[in-house]
């Protein structure tokens, strides 16, 4: 049933996604942004603990995400109640709007060694390859440089215990499944500095 549900919510985003009559409106995706500014923060950098930056995703990636959550494919007790309150339209926006913000900048790195190794982990499981070079994601693709650190570590837990599925074809829930402690550690600190 579940999975029925969200089949429908991805035709229905894959059908507005291909329809260009629907233009994204940024001022109205701005407008209806308020409510997101108590958690991912002003601009969308988030100043707290296991809430993302959302400032600087590429567009389609934050309208994947909202409509995972709403079809209960993505489960979050804070977010749920958001995307009960907003239509495809407002998705449409939103995904606009946050891609237009300037992404968070990574903080000082007081752990080159540790994000020497990250680097090293990266280039082994070739996490560019879709992350793009820069980290900075592309289409259904997560923008990761200057990600929070902790809620990194967060996330490819979540895919290594299949807490979360993703999309792509579940690609992240392969890539993490293998990743170990020591990995996660050093990629999300690596990921985290990055500009
Ligand atoms: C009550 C707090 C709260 C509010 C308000 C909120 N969010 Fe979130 N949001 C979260 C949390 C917590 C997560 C991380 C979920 C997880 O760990 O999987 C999240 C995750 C997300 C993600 C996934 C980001 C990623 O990197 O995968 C997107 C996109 C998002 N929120 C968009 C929004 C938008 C747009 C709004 C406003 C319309 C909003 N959120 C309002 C708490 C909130
Ligand atoms: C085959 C393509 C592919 C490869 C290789 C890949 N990723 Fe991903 N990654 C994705 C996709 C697609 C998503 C979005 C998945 C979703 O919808 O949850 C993602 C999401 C993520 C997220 C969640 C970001 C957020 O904001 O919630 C993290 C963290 C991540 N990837 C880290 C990595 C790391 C670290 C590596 C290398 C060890 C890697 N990825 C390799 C495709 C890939």
């Amino acid at each position: 049933m579940r999975r029925q549900f969200a089949f429908l919510a991805f035709t229905a985003l894959a059908l507005s996604l291909a329809t260009p009559l629907a233009q994204a409106d940024v001022a109205a995706g701005k407008a209806r942004a308020e409510i997101c500014a108590g958690c991912h923060g002003d601009n969308g950098i988030s100043q707290t603990e296991n809430i993302p930056s959302i400032a600087g995703q590429p567009d389609q990636y934050t309208q994947w995400q909202l409509v995972f959550f709403r079809a209960g494919s993505r489960k979050n007790e804070q977010m749920q109640p958001i995307v009960e309150e907003i239509n495809n339209e407002d998705i449409r926006n939103l995904g606009a709007y946050f891609a237009s913000l300037t992404p968070p900048k990574g903080p000082e790195d007081k752990d080159p060694d540790l994000s020497k190794k990250g680097a090293q982990a990266a280039a082994g499981r070739r996490c560019a390859s879709c992350h793009t070079d820069t980290y900075a994601g592309t289409k259904a693709v997560a923008r990761l440089a200057g990600q929070r650190e902790e809620y990194l570590v967060k996330a490819l837990h979540d895919y290594k215990t299949s807490q979360r599925v993703g999309g792509g074809g579940a690609a992240m829930a392969d890539v993490a499944y293998s990743l170990s402690e020591e990995e996660i550690t050093a990629l999300a600190h690596y990921l985290a500095h990055l500009q």
